[in-house]
C-alpha cells in the first residue's frame, strides 16, 4: 500500500506534520522532488525538527528514507542536515538512500540563482538554494547526476572548484546511493509514503507560472520523481490550511488587504507562526481560496484532504473563504492561467460564523464545535473531496483522523 502526500496550496500547508503522523505506519518514506528549498517542520513530544532535504520519516528510528530521482541534492546542505539530526540523537546511518539518478546542486548554482532573480524584471523571490538552476541544467542536458560523480566519469569535465567540492563527498554519498526505483519496486508490498514538497500552485505546469518553483509538486510527480508507474499509487492526500499563505512573489487573489481586512494578516501570521522555515521570511497570508483548492483536487485526483491550522481561527468572530473571483465585472469560477486575471481579480467571499472556542484538545470530528464542522463540510462540498484528516495544533496528538489512510477502499 502506498500514499502520496502533496501540498494543495503554495507550500507550507503542514506536510511535515501530516507526513510524520502517517509515517508511523510506513516502512519507507520517499521524497521525489525539490531540494533544500523545502522546509518541513515536525514536532514530537519534546522536540521540533526543521527538515529541508531529508524526508520527514527520518525522525522514527526504524524507517528507511529515500531521496528520489526527481530531487536536486546539495551535498553540503544534506550533510549539514544529517549532522544536525545526529546531534539531536536521530541515528540515520544505514537508513538514508539516495537515487543514483538524482541531480546535484553545485556551489555556484546558488550564487547564479540569486543573481538571476535580482536581474529579473519580475523577481520570483527564490529561496536562493540553487534549485531553479539545477533543474535548468538538467533540462538543458548539462546537469550532474549522482551516478556521474560516483563513477568519476564527469569529474574531469568540471572546473576545479566544483570537482574538489564534490570529491569531498564522494565516499559518503557512495555508501548511500542505489537504484532507488528498483529498490521501491522490490518493496512495493510494504507501506510506502511519498512526501511531496512545495505545493500544487508552485508546480511549474499547474501553478502560477513563472512564480513557481522548478520541481514537480503535483501527485503525478511522485511517480515520475521516484521511478514507479502512476498505476502503483493507491491514495493521494492533499494538505491544505484553513486559510492561505505564500512566500515569495506572485499572484495571490485572496491575500488579506489592510483596507478590507484591517490587521487580520498580522493576527494570522502571529497565531499561525507564519514565517518561512528555510528563509525566515514572513509569509503572506489570505483567505482560503476554494477555487484554487478545487483546482488542486481536480488536477491531482486528491482522494482525501488534510485540513491543518484550523485552530488558528479559534478566536475569530467570523471567517471568510473565496468561492469565485470577479474580473472586469464577470464571475470567474475556474482557477485562471492568466497572471493579469489572477492579479486583478477580486475574491468573491462568503462568511462563516466563528466558533470562538479553543479546539486544540478535540480528538474527533464530533467533538469539534458545530460552526467548525460547518466550515469543514462546506470545503468538502465545494471541492467534492472529503476532509479525512484535521490538524488542530502542532503536536502529533492534535490530529483528528476520520478515515483510516493505510487501507485500500
Ligand atoms: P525556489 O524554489 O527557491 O526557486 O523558489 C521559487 C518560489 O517558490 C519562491 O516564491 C519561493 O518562496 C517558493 N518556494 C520554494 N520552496 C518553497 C516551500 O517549500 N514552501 C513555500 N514556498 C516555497
Ligand atoms: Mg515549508
Amino acid at each position: 500500500m502506498n500514499l502520496v502526500v502533496i501540498g494543495a496550496q503554495w507550500g507550507d500547508e503542514g506536510k511535515g506534520k501530516i507526513v510524520d503522523y502517517l509515517a508511523r505506519e510506513a516502512d519507507i518514506v520517499v521524497r521525489y522532488s525539490g531540494g533544500a528549498n523545502a522546509g518541513h517542520t515536525v514536532v514530537t513530544d519534546d522536540t521540533t525538527y526543521k527538515l529541508h532535504l531529508v524526508p520527514s520519516g527520518i525522525i522514527y528510528p526504524d524507517k528507511i528514507v529515500v531521496l528520489g530521482i526527481g530531487m536536486v541534492i546539495d551535498p553540503e546542505a544534506l550533510f549539514n542536515e544529517l549532522n544536525m539530526l545526529e546531534k539531536m540523537d536521530v541515528r540515520w546511518k544505514g537508513r538514508v538512500l539516495i537515487s543514483d539518478r538524482a541531480h546535484i546542486t553545485l556551489p555556484q548554482y546558488k550564487k547564479i540563482d540569486m543573481e538571476m532573480d535580482a536581474k529579473r524584471k519580475r523577481p520570483i523571490g527564490t529561496t536562493g538554494r540553487g534549485i531553479g538552476v539545477t533543474y535548468a541544467m538538467k533540462a538543458q542536458r548539462d546537469g550532474v547526476r549522482v551516478v556521474d560523480v560516483l563513477d568519476r566519469s564527469l569529474l574531469k569535465e568540471l572546473n576545479h572548484e566544483d570537482s574538489s567540492f564534490i570529491s569531498g563527498y564522494i565516499d559518503r554519498i557512495s555508501e548511500m546511493t542505489i537504484d532507488t526505483s528498483s529498490y521501491l519496486f522490490k518493496n512495493m508490498q510494504k507501506n510506502i509514503l511519498f512526501e511531496g514538497a512545495q505545493g500544487v500552485l508552485l508546480d511549474p505546469d499547474l501553478g502560477t507560472y513563472p512564480y513557481v518553483s522548478s520541481g514537480y509538486s503535483s501527485a503525478a510527480g511522485a511517480s515520475q520523481g521516484s521511478g514507479i508507474g502512476p498505476k502503483s499509487i493507491d491514495r493521494i492526500i492533499g494538505v491544505c490550511k484553513a486559510y492561505s499563505t505564500r512566500v515569495g512573489n506572485g499572484p495571490f487573489p485572496t491575500e488579506f488587504k489592510k483596507e478590507r481586512d484591517g490587521q487580520l494578516e498580522e493576527k494570522i501570521r502571529e497565531k499561525g507562526r507564519e514565517y518561512g522555515v528555510t528563509t525566515g521570511r514572513p509569509r503572506r497570508c489570505g483567505y482560503l481560496d476554494m477555487v484554487a483548492l478545487r483546482y488542486a483536487c481536480r488536477t491531482n485526483c486528491i482522494d482525501s484532504l488534510a485540513l491543518t491550522h484550523l485552530d488558528v481561527y479559534d478566536e475569530m468572530d467570523e471567517l471568510k473563504a473565496c468561492v469565485a473571483y470577479e474580473y472586469q465585472g464577470k464571475k470567474v469560477e475556474e482557477f485562471p492561467a492568466s497572471l493579469e486575471v489572477l492579479n486583478k481579480a477580486t475574491p468573491v467571499l462568503i462568511t462563516f460564523k466563528g466558533w470562538k472556542t479553543a479546539i486544540g484538545s478535540c480528538r474527533s470530528f464530533d467533538e469539534l464545535p458545530r460552526k467548525a464542522r460547518k466550515y469543514i463540510e462546506f470545503i468538502e462540498e465545494f471541492t467534492g473531496t472529503p476532509v479525512d484528516i484535521i490538524s488542530v495544533g502542532y503536536e502529533r496528538k492534535q490530529t483528528i483522523l476520520r478515515r483510516e489512510m493505510w487501507i485500500k477502499y
